[in-house]
């Protein structure tokens, strides 16, 4: 029944609309597939069968980075700040409006949504722009190019210093975006850290310096890279593995 059912959510819908692999499915062979993978003294639990996508949907902020042949490039951080901006849309349009007033210091020392404070040179004022972490970034080096960026609130600063580094570190655009992350925004005094960024020793080290860690419990991301080395020719595209989106060199 758990198989059926997968089944199920997987592949069936109005055959008007989608094709339905029904030979697929009614084969000898399918279901000897299916049987083999049945244990009779254990259940198998459901999340260990490939099962319906669930994918993390961006609902704030985006980043795209593109390079065309002609070494043109776009890095591009776009945002309505926190969950859905404003909730107000510009009438008939579909553009949600932002919320982003909440990125100025509306009290000295009073934090926003991401914990960030600020004082008077960051404070609301008719015609004047918030301070944004938004850091899409093009990173040149004799050798190579890298474009990259990401959306992540206050935290985006700090991972595109550390995709910074990795790139001079000669890491690969996939190993870029997948290595796991810090963080330090002055205030509040910690290192927040993603599960895996320390090992035991690296965090007794920072701990006996004096260092406050904690994990950290928001989502590190959603990092797109583009690495182009000058002197082979290779261009490299990646999308973050926590996140939506798709690396591709066409
Ligand atoms: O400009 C800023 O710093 C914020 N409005 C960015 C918000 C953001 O990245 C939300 N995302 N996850």
């Amino acid at each position: 029944m758990r198989r059926a059912y997968r089944d199920r959510a997987v592949y069936l819908g109005d055959p008007d609309f989608v094709p339905v692999p029904v030979a697929l499915l009614t084969s000898r062979d399918y279901a000897a597939g299916q049987r083999a993978s049945i244990r009779l003294d254990r259940a198998m639990p459901s999340d260990l069968l490939p099962g319906v996508d669930t994918p993390v949907m961006g609902t704030d902020t985006t980043h795209f980075s593109v390079l065309d042949a002609a070494g043109n490039r776009v890095a591009a951080t776009i945002s309505i700040n926190l969950w859905m901006g404003s909730a107000f849309m510009a009438a008939h349009t579909g553009v949600l409006l932002n919320d982003t007033m909440d990125d100025f210091s509306i009290k000295a020392g009073t934090p926003n949504a991401f914990g960030l404070v600020g004082n008077d040179a960051n404070a609301v004022a008719p015609g004047k722009r918030s301070l944004s972490s938004m850091t899409p970034t093009f990173v040149e080096t004799p050798k190579g190019l890298m474009i990259v960026g990401s959306p992540g609130g206050s935290t985006i600063i700090s991972m595109v210093i550390l995709g910074t580094l990795d790139y001079l570190d000669g890491m690969s655009a996939a190993q870029i975006v997948a290595d796991p992350r810090y963080h330090h925004q002055y205030l509040p005094d910690v290192v927040e850290y993603e599960k895996g960024a320390l090992s035991d020793q690296e965090s007794a080290a920072l701990t006996a310096m004096g260092h406050a860690l904690e994990e950290g419990r928001r989502r590190w991301g959603n990092m797109q890279v583009i690495t182009w080395d000058y002197s082979t020719g290779k261009v490299e595209a990646a999308s973050d593995p926590r996140g939506e989106g798709v690396g591709l060199v066409y």
